[in-house]
Order: structure tokens, then sequence, then C-alpha cells
């Protein structure tokens, strides 16, 4: 730890941090997890799930966005913030069609995950089925806009490691979805096979073809240890 530190609290725990980490960067140093979805360790912080939502100083914030400061009180883990929490993730499955029995991503998927550590069973608003497609024109990608949660993750991967811009977003509310940079569908971009953008969806919508099944469902990382349990491991208290 640098000399230059800030101390917060965290549900009654002392953190140091640097100061120009968000509360999510020193939590996840600490070994304090809190949930997320459009945030990934190798990405600019987006702040658009608010799946990370805390309160600070007593104010709703997103922790993937809001840099820490000296003395602030966070509330991560209330039955209040978790209620919101469900709520976002109750909202993102009935949104789109996320059929989990049949899904390739099944025990590898975030938001499946997030729903178990949430202890969400079944979703409490009604589903909406949108009719969404699938892509798959390119001989080794593909994308299957019906398990889409628009955390933009694919395009952020991209853009930053990859160094291209395969993937952006197009229309507004109910039609924002995320488009490919040719008119041609993702066979006539310069998505490839080595690119990280598709490993780094979290759900199964932005995907390896041929490789689905490698790893059989029961034995996949989330199937082992709930997700957040990595950061949580760090713990040192
Ligand atoms: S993880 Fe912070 S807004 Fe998505």
């Amino acid at each position: 730890m640098n000399e230059k530190t800030v101390t917060f609290i965290v549900d009654g725990k002392e953190i140091k941090a640097r100061p120009e980490q968000t509360i999510m960067k020193a939590c996840d140093e600490a070994g304090v997890y809190i949930p997320r979805l459009c945030a990934f360790k190798d990405l600019s912080p987006f702040g658009s799930c608010r799946v990370c939502t805390v309160k600070v100083n007593g104010r709703p914030q997103a922790a993937c966005t809001q840099p820490v400061g000296e003395g602030i009180v966070v509330e991560s883990q209330t039955a209040e913030i978790q209620q919101i929490r469900r709520n976002i993730i109750d909202m993102l499955f009935v949104e789109g069609n996320h059929f989990c029995m049949f899904c390739e991503k099944s025990g590898n998927c975030e938001l499946q995950a997030m729903a178990y550590r949430l202890g969400i069973l079944a979703p409490k608003f009604p589903y909406m089925f949108p009719v969404r497609g699938v892509d798959a024109s390119h001989p080794d990608i593909f994308i299957d806009w019906n398990r889409c949660i628009l955390c933009a993750r694919c395009i952020r991967t991209s853009c930053e490691i990859d160094g291209k811009n395969a993937y952006g977003f197009i229309g507004r509310g109910p039609h924002k979805r995320v488009a490919t940079n040719s008119s041609a569908g993702l066979k006539g971009t310069d998505a490839d096979v080595s690119d990280k953008a598709p490993a780094n969806c979290p759900v199964g919508s932005l995907m390896y073809k041929r490789i689905g099944y490698a790893v059989p469902i029961g034995c996949r990382l989330y199937d082992k240890n709930p997700i957040g349990s990595d950061i949580e491991m760090k713990k040192t208290t």
C-alpha cells in the first residue's frame, strides 16, 4: 500500500485504499465482494447495470464508478441493498429469454450465478418473451440476442483489449441492442476467434462456437463455488 491512503468503512469493516481507487476495487483488494455484472477486472468502469449499488453516506451509488473517500461509510450487505440487487436481476431475467436449462453457458453464467447468490429461485415479474434473433453467420463466433443483458462488456473488450470496434449499441429503451459493425452481420466484421470479447461476455450471448459443452454441466465454475468467492477468499480478517 502506498504511503497515501484513505480509510473508509464498509458494513462496519475498516478498509484502507489508494485515493484513486473506486469503492469496488478497494473492496476487491480487501476481500469484500460487491456484486456486479457490467464491471470486469480488465475493463474500464462503465456503471450501467447498477447491480453494484451501495449506499455511500446514505445515498445510493454505483460502487464500480464511485471513488473512495476518507471516512465515507458504505453499506453493501443490508437487506435493502440486497433487495435492490434482486430486483435488478429479476428484471434482467424477464426482459430477455434466459432459458438456463438449454443454455450452454449454464454454470459459467454470471447472471445465473448472481441469481443463485442472491437467493432468487423464480422471477417475480411477468416474463416479456421478446422476439429476438441469433447471428450465426461467423464461422467461429455467434451472437444470441435473447441472452444479452446490455452490459457492454463485448463492446468495451473489443475496443479496449482486442483493438477493434466489432460491436456497438443501436436503438433506445426497449429497442436498444448490441449490433455488429457490418451490415453483413458478424461475418462481415473483423471479429476473430482469438478475440477476448466472447470470453468476457457474462452470459451466453456472445459465444465461441464448438466449445459449449467441453466442460460438462455440474463441473463448471459456478457449479463449484458461488460467484464472488474468488474475491472473498482473499479476506485476511
Ligand atoms: S457493476 Fe457497477 S454498474 Fe454494473
